[in-house]
């Protein structure tokens, strides 16, 4: 039924036997930078390409500081506390997301509440948020928004950029603002993504990315925290070096610290992938504009364009299905004839482990998940 879809996305992908959704590839400098890396003997948490890693995510980015991470769950856990988010507090979030970024606000024992998503960006919207703040918080003496029906305070918000495409963050850190929430973006999906002439990530308070390997580039597993705030940033290092001390021989530790820091190992990866970023990037625009073209005929599957296609890094290629019976036998067809399809993420309010949480109407987030699917994407570059 989907055969000529089946064909254009075998052709785009050189006739390959399985086209994969998302799988790197390594035509630069990685094998080189590896041994390198070996032949140091820094393959840990401390190395050159750590630092040379760290300085170029801020030059890709123009974050002032990053600090990398093993991936990027790990960023979000240590973002969160950055934003003084404890046991108890609450963090709005969106409902359709990877679980790692509500499972982030969990490991800090704080609760999440989640807020439908816009049509437009499939981040959270901004209409939605403020609709729920105006109605259901206060401030109090401290002057923090306490949700009444709970009486917890919501200390911060995390959207997430979608796909690689951004949310509406300008409006949400607006209203954040007015309420005294702190921001904190999700980017793991949007490297190489702007708006404004902002990269994503860089624009609210703090920021993460992910380096993991089906992202755009890849350190195997990896992250990063980005932020502008030196007092942040030093907060970050220390803790996710396990709140080590700077002595020669000894050991002291001032805090609870993680053993969050990224490897050399990976470091050397993620350096040889982020030299090629400009070519990846032109790539997957090249594909979603492909992509757009080839759907515009199309009757019955629909190519996502998104608000703010213009700026997106295109990371994951969507398209929209008429309803969740056509979206599974997509998802069969195309998948047995070896091109590989997914579906977005289970809405978090349809986990059993998150289902009794706060929220609002779910009307859009339902229908996104019940009629996207996301089609490959990865960069077509051969050796
Ligand atoms: C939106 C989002 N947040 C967080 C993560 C977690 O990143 P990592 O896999 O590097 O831990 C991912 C994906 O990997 C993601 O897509």
């Amino acid at each position: 039924m989907h055969s000529n879809i089946i064909r254009f996305i075998r052709d785009l992908y050189n006739g390959r036997g399985i086209v994969p959704l998302h799988s790197p590839v390594f035509i630069g400098n990685e094998k080189k930078y590896l041994n390198e890396c070996i032949d140091s003997t820094f393959v840990s948490s401390v190395g050159s390409f750590v630092n040379k890693f760290e300085e170029m995510i801020s030059q890709i980015t123009g974050s002032t500081y990053a600090i990398a991470t093993v991936n990027g769950t790990a960023a979000l856990h240590m973002a969160l506390m950055l934003a003084d988010v404890w046991q108890d507090d609450e963090v709005i979030t969106q409902s359709l997301t990877f679980v790692a970024t509500t499972n982030a606000i969990k490991y800090q024992k704080a609760h999440p509440v989640f807020i439908d998503c816009s049509p437009q960006t499939l981040g959270l919207c901004p209409i939605t948020l403020q609709a729920f703040l105006e109605k259901n918080t206060y401030q109090n003496t401290q002057n923090q928004c306490v949700n009444k029906s709970t009486n917890r305070i919501i200390k911060a918000c995390l959207p997430m950029h979608t796909l690689g495409h951004s949310t509406d963050i300008f409006q949400i850190i607006e209203i954040c603002k007015q309420y005294n929430i702190l921001v904190i973006e999700d980017a793991a999906e949007a490297l190489g993504s702007f708006l404004n002439n902002r990269h994503l990530g860089t624009i609210a308070d703090i920021g993460i990315l992910s380096f993991n390997g089906n992202k755009i580039a890849t350190s195997g597993g990896g992250g990063a925290i980005i932020t502008n705030d030196p007092v942040l940033a030093k907060k970050a290092k220390h803790l996710t070096t396990t709140a080590k001390l700077n002595h020669d021989w000894e050991y002291e530790h001032d805090a609870i610290g993680y053993n969050y820091r990224l490897p050399n190992l990976n470091a050397a990866l993620a350096v040889a992938q982020l030299e090629q970023l400009t070519l990846f990037l032109e790539n997957k625009r090249n594909i979603a504009y492909q992509y757009k073209n080839f759907f515009k005929n199309n009757n019955d599957v629909h190519f996502w364009e998104g608000k703010y296609f213009e700026s997106s890094n295109h990371w994951l290629n969507a398209v929209i299905l008429s309803n969740k019976k056509e979206k599974d036998n997509f998802l069969a067809e195309t998948n047995r004839a070896g091109i590989i399809t997914r579906s977005l993420w289970k809405p978090m309010h349809h986990l059993p482990i998150y289902q009794h949480c706060e929220k609002t109407d779910m009307t859009n987030t339902d229908n996104i998940y019940n009629t996207f699917v996301n089609i490959p994407s990865g960069v077509t570059l051969d050796k």
